[in-house]
């Protein structure tokens, strides 16, 4: 058999972390040819992980304006996506998670009638506005994919309950841990010497990040004011930011904390340096998913910044809460991981319900069974 031509369409951070490993996977299997291409829906944010993982996109659609509308993005991506399909007429399209870039690319394919495969398929928070517009992205790419490769079975759970085939899903684990795993390892020096010198004492560090839609403006600003209130409470303790390159994090997070000493307000960091500061950390507060998925993996506790989740299984295991956006639940909660150690330790456990590094290794086998040319591996269990 000639090779399969597979086509992995991505756009932003998330999903160029999360589909290195399978690319990689692709490039090394006999079976495929692989053909990423980005939309280019991040540009900054995107080329970092690209030039991490060594991945060179065969188009990019260069897509990304300042303060971008979703209708924007969709119309820019269905229509850009659509012409490389025709020029490379691939066998299967592959789609990561729930942003604009992936449902539009999805649609897309489905309109000329290539097989959608979703990697991350099943996760629901079970309100279509939060996250927003995340969680209409990936029901309707459900409904439209072919093959559905599930991190977890709580995720396959939300597909059958939708009635999807059983036969059609795979359970491969989440493979950011596949990326984690071979990215922490490496321990990279810090780029910046001044996050180099923040981190060089004893003193504790909290790393936060904001960045979801639904946080924008008033929201994010209450998380600022209480990140605010807890340096200026602990001055032992280190707070650092990596801002999202979104100019409206900017506005909400820079005139709360910029003039702490305690506080580092910093530009992205390359995935590398992102999960040594995971690593550094004592805990995380996020809105991120994929943090989300990280943190609880190197055992750190995790104040999730949202009042749902689609990723429910490190609840259930103790290392993440969810705690929502008020300025005093943010403060009460933080301060019980500060304050209280038997709290911090109940917390503190390593554990991994979303991956064990081998989900690129199930993907590139369902595929092959997907063509024909192989079978399944056995689903991920934690
Ligand atoms: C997008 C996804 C979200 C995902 C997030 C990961 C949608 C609707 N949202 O949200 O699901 O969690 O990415 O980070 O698909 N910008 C830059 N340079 C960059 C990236 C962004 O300048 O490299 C700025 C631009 O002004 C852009 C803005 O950030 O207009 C927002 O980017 P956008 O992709 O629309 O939204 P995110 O909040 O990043
Ligand atoms: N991340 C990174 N550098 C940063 C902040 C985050 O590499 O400065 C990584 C993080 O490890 C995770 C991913 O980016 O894998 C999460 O991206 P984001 O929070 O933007 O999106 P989400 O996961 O919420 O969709």
């Amino acid at each position: 058999m000639s090779p399969k031509r597979i086509m992995t369409i991505y756009g932003t951070r998330p999903e160029a972390i999360k589909v290195a490993p399978i690319i990689k996977a692709l490039e090394e299997s006999d079976s495929f040819e692989s053909l990423p291409v980005v939309t280019g829906q991040h540009k900054e944010m995107l080329a970092q992980v690209n030039n991490l993982f060594g991945i060179e996109p065969v188009r990019d659609l260069e897509v990304m304006t300042a303060n971008q509308t979703l209708n924007g993005i969709v119309a820019k991506v269905v229509q850009g996506v659509d012409g490389i399909l025709e020029e490379f007429k691939p066998d299967a399209v592959i789609v990561q998670g729930d942003t604009s870039t992936v449902m539009g690319a999805a649609v897309a394919a489905f309109n000329r009638e290539i097989p959608v495969i979703h990697l991350e398929a099943g996760l629901r928070s079970g309100d279509i506005n939060s996250p927003f517009p995340e969680e209409a992205n990936r029901k309707l790419t459900t409904q439209i994919t072919k093959l559905h490769l599930a991190p977890t079975a709580e995720s396959k759970g939300n597909l059958l309950r939708e009635n999807v085939a059983e036969e059609d899903i795979v359970v491969t684990g989440n493979s950011v841990i596949d990326a984690l795993f071979t990215t922490v390892e490496k321990q990279v020096a810090f780029s910046d010497p001044k996050l180099e010198s923040f981190l060089s004492t004893d003193q504790p560090v909290v790393l936060v990040t904001t960045h979801r839609r639904e946080n924008l403006g008033e929201k994010m600003v209450s998380i600022s004011r209480a990140i605010r209130h807890l340096a200026l409470e602990h001055p032992e303790y280190r707070f650092v930011f990596p801002m999202h390159k979104n100019p409206k994090v900017r506005s909400a997070v820079l005139p709360q904390l910029e003039d702490l000493e305690n506080v580092l307000t910093i530009e992205p960091l390359d995935y590398g340096e992102f999960t040594r500061l995971i690593g550094a950390s004592r805990f995380v507060l996020t809105d991120s998913g994929g943090v989300q998925e990280e943190a609880p993996s190197l055992g750190k506790p995790v104040l999730v910044l949202r009042e749902n989740t689609e990723r429910p299984e490190a609840v259930t295991a103790g290392t993440v809460r969810l705690i929502g956006t008020d300025f005093d639940r943010i403060v009460e909660e933080a301060t019980a991981l500060i304050d209280d150690e038997e709290h911090f330790a109940s917390m503190a456990n390593a554990v991994n319900p979303y991956g064990d590094g081998q989900a690129a290794e199930r993907t590139a086998a369902a595929l092959k069974e997907f063509f024909g040319v192989g079978s399944r591996l056995t689903d991920f269990r934690p």
